[in-house]
């Protein structure tokens, strides 16, 4: 198993791209199965999570090209309508394509996703909207078999404004008869995105970013062409980075409008952040302030860099508080991170964590639980004493492209070995 070698204390500073955006590119996978045909995507993230997703397109007949980070994929000849279980294990987010099966198919079969080390997480709020657009849904056996004529537009209103249930809905009611509103849906810049590249097919979707969404049936697609947006979440992971070495770095192919509540929070605990040209710079101060946080839903502060900014405000100078919302098991990493000296208490079931920032922490082995969990071991690794070792990295590299490398060229020093 593979692991991240580092050792702290080096400044970053320089300037790096950041890649294709991982919650972005997923889904349009998923969309390219609606269009019996070819779609074209630009700057495509090599990560495994992208791997794993074309093989569930070579699985279910498509033929996929990968040259650099473009990857065309034509869905012509695709004739099978299930994913199977080792799938939808290594990549819980393979449920986005019962939305899309379901739609070119008039059936689906995918294994039904457990929970994960982030919590629960139910699906039930994909399986309302795909009944109330007309699906029959039976789980038997660890699968959901899913069938349907012709979906139907309908009024549908979320509990929760969830990510992958409103992709879910918006994928299987793009070629539904009639029009379909989703109320209080997801904003987030992934629902956009998702919605360009359908509306590039031809699809006739309207209101996407905000809690509205439209989406009018149409009779089919046509061959598009599609950049995937650069990924907020690894360029947040980067600038905290930056932020917890008392760095200097600028970071371009990225949007900071995407990043706002991120950059907000930075800015608040004492960096520096000028954002031009697509572009954005942080100059960390030489010591940081504590702040307080809490993850919400887009445009609030996303989830995905609470435990990035745990290890960041782990050094800062004060008591932080980080209220997690939306996932009820996303702390993993603070045992972690208490074992290199970080001083947390976890109060109300473990969801908010109250941060003492200490002076430095030292170098440790620390245990990688998820994606997210693990880019913040590295980030304390990177402002720790000595030397740390993050185990395993599997999980890190299903998001990032090769954070070691991007890393290094800032002034880090740090080796992953496989
Ligand atoms: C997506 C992102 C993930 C991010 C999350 C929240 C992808 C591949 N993943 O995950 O990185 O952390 O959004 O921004 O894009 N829930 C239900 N019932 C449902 C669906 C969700 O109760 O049917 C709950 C979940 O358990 C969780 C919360 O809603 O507590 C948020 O989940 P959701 O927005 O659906 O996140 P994902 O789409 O899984």
């Amino acid at each position: 198993m593979g692991e991240y070698h580092i050792i702290g204390g080096r400044r970053l500073s320089g300037e790096i791209a950041v890649h294709g955006s991982k919650n972005a590119i997923l889904p349009i996978l998923a969309a390219c199965v609606l269009n019996a045909g070819e779609s074209r995507l630009t700057n495509c993230p090599n990560i495994s999570d992208t791997l794993h997703t074309i093989d569930i397109l070579k699985e279910i007949g498509c033929t996929v090209k990968c040259e650099g980070s473009t990857i065309t994929v034509n869905s012509a000849m695709a004739d099978r309508f299930e994913v199977s279980e080792n799938l939808v294990r290594k990549m819980r987010s393979s449920i986005i394509f019962l939305g899309s099966l379901l739609t070119r198919f008039g059936a689906a079969k995918v294994s039904y996703p457990g929970g994960c080390v982030l919590g629960l997480r139910p699906i039930d709020q994909h399986l309302k909207g795909l009944r109330m657009l007309g699906a029959t849904i039976n789980d038997a056996h660890g699968f959901l078999n899913c069938t349907a004529t012709r979906l139907a537009g309908t009024d549908i209103s979320l509990d929760f404004p969830s990510v992958g249930a409103t992709q879910n809905i918006i994928l299987a009611a793009t070629l539904a008869e009639g029009t379909t509103i989703i109320n209080n849906a997801a904003k987030e810049p992934e629902i956009v995105e998702l919605t360009t590249f359908l509306n590039a097919m031809g699809a006739d979707i309207t209101g996407a970013g905000e809690s509205t969404i439209k989406i009018r049936g149409v009779n089919r697609l046509h061959d598009a062409e599609h950049r995937i947006m650069p990924d907020r979440i690894v360029a947040g992971t980067y600038l905290t980075a930056a932020a917890m070495t008392r760095g200097d770095i600028t970071l371009t192919n990225v949007s900071d409008i995407n990043l706002r509540p991120v950059i907000a929070k930075l800015t608040e605990a004492g960096c520096t952040i000028n954002t031009k040209g697509g572009k954005i710079r942080l100059i960390a101060p030489p010591k940081l302030n504590a702040i307080q946080l809490k993850t919400q839903p887009h445009p609030g502060f996303p989830t995905d860099l609470q435990p990035q900014f745990a290890a960041m405000l782990s050094v800062a100078d004060g008591i932080s508080i980080i209220e997690e919302t939306v996932f009820e098991a996303r702390n993993k990493h603070v045992p972690e991170l208490c074992r290199m000296g970080a001083n947390i208490l976890q109060v109300n079931n473990m969801r908010t964590s109250i941060i003492e920032g200490v002076p430095y922490l030292n170098g440790s082995n620390v245990i990688s639980h998820d994606l997210r969990g693990g880019a913040a071991l590295i980030l304390a690794g990177l402002a720790a004493d000595g030397k740390t070792i993050v185990n395993p990295s599997s999980h890190v590299t299903r998001g990032y492209e090769s954070i070691e490398a991007d890393l290094r060229s800032l002034g880090a020093t740090i080796i992953h070995t496989t």
